[in-house]
Formats: C-alpha cells, sequence, structure tokens
C-alpha cells in the first residue's frame, strides 16, 4: 500500500515513518510512503506556497496551484481511483472502522493543511473526502496524517508480526469494546498481583477472564460505546 503524503513538511512524515513498526514495514515495503514537498510546486522563485485571506483576517491561507500541481504530479503516478484525503478538523472523525476500510486500498493521497487552512476551490477540485482526527484544532496536518497512517497501516497484511496481532484488540472485531488489561513480569509489582487465572495456564479460563474483563472496563471507561451490539453482551 502506498501513501502519497501532499505536505509543506516532507521531512516530518520521513522521519516519523522511519522508526519502530512503520519503519520495519516500510523498509520491507509492506508499505510505502511517498511525501510530497508542495513548495516544489511553488508559484514563483521565492518559493511562495501561501497568500494572505480574501476578505481580510488574521493568517495566510494555503494556495490553490501548488497543491493542484503537486496533486496532479501525484496523480499521473497513483491509481487514479485513490481517494484524495484532505486532513482537515472539519472532517468525520477517524474511527476504527474507518481505518479498516482504507486499509484494503492500494494507494491512498493524503493532503496536509497548515496556517489558516487551503484555499476552497483546490479542495472542491480534488479532494474526495476529509478526515478529522478529533475535535480539536492542530498547527498542520502532518500529525493528523500520520495518526491515519499509523492506524491504516498496521491493518495492512504484513505490517504487524504475528506477536503483535491486532485481533483482539480495542475496537477491532464486531462489537465496539476496549481490549483487556495487560501484565507481565514480576508477578508482584509494589504489592499488586497479576491475576491469579493468568498465571495458571488454564487457556479457557483465561479467555473467559479476558472477556469479562473487556466488558467490564468498556463499560467504566467508555461507556458511550454502549451501543446496541455490545449492549446485548451486556445484558
Ligand atoms: C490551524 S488548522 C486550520 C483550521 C481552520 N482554520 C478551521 O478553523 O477549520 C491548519 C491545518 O491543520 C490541519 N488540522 C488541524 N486540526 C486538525 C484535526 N483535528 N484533524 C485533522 N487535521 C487537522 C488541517 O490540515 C488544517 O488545514
Amino acid at each position: 500500500m502506498t501513501f502519497h503524503v501532499l505536505t509543506l513538511f516532507p521531512e516530518m512524515i520521513t522521519e516519523a515513518t522511519s522508526h519502530s513498526i512503520l519503519g520495519r514495514a516500510v523498509r520491507s515495503n509492506a508499505i510505502q510512503v511517498n511525501p510530497v514537498n508542495i513548495r516544489d510546486f511553488a508559484v514563483n522563485k521565492h518559493g511562495q506556497v501561501d497568500d494572505s485571506p480574501y476578505g481580510g483576517g488574521a493568517g495566510m491561507v494555503m494556495m490553490a496551484s501548488p497543491i493542484y500541481d503537486a496533486y496532479q504530479h501525484v496523480a499521473n503516478m497513483a491509481n487514479s481511483n485513490a481517494p484524495v484525503i484532505y486532513l482537515s478538523p472539519q472532517g468525520k472523525v477517524l474511527t476504527q472502522a474507518k481505518a479498516q476500510e482504507l486499509s484494503s486500498l492500494k494507494e491512498i493521497i493524503l493532503l496536509c493543511g497548515h496556517y489558516e487552512g487551503i484555499d476552497e476551490r483546490v479542495i472542491e477540485e480534488i479532494v474526495t473526502e476529509e478526515i478529522s482526527i478529533g475535535d480539536y484544532v492542530l498547527t498542520g496536518g502532518e500529525p493528523a496524517a500520520l495518526v491515519l497512517m499509523d492506524a491504516v497501516a498496521r491493518l495492512v497484511p504484513g505490517v504487524l508480526g504475528k506477536a503483535e496481532s491486532f485481533q483482539d484488540e480495542s475496537f477491532a472485531g464486531d462489537v465496539l469494546q476496549l481490549e483487556y488489561p495487560h501484565y507481565t513480569r514480576p508477578p508482584v509489582f509494589r504489592g499488586r498481583e497479576v491475576p491469579e487465572v493468568l498465571l495458571s495456564g488454564n487457556h479457557g479460563k483465561i479467555a473467559e477472564w479476558r472477556r469479562n474483563a473487556s466488558l467490564e472496563r468498556t463499560r467504566r471507561k467508555r461507556p458511550e460505546l454502549e451501543l446496541s451490539p455490545l449492549k446485548k453482551n451486556l445484558d
């Protein structure tokens, strides 16, 4: 899977995807990350990519044509059906289900805004979808693109090792529920013991304990997740 990222700060994308599990996935070619510097398509030799807003007001607005030209550059090499996702606080909030849906695609084009945002006309021209990572405002789209890439990439076959499987995780599966708690050595830490059942070697009992722990902590930490399929399980 290839993530093309249209950005003014390509180093942020390259650097953050060169470590840990994503870094390993890039090196093994399980995913490709292609940051495209919008400034390479600046409107003049001074590298201009933004200008003051029509109608006045604070801040700068990213100009339409450098973004459009950067997009055209990518579109020439990308699958023409690749979605163009603008990371924006005005988009639909990213969910695990959305990450799952995107993980089946071969290519995604991500557009990162900065400053006050982007000239609306280029959004209308090229963007197929807007995605937010939450109801708060960041200084730029790069951290949001990295969140999306991380959530999607780890669902791409070959990215996680068997030991890092996502099958039991929070939000995995048909019911929205949180994962059970984890413990590792030592068996006692500052007087707190690992639940005895986890040391028993009884796989049936361990699975049952984990199911119950999952339901209990979902109800306690995120009661709003008690949507109908989960509610059925809890009742
Ligand atoms: C300072 S924000 C612009 C906010 C814009 N003026 C507004 O009020 O909707 C600059 C850029 O950061 C990114 N951004 C900010 N918050 C975000 C969020 N919650 N999710 C995704 N991207 C975000 C977007 O790419 C945006 O163009």
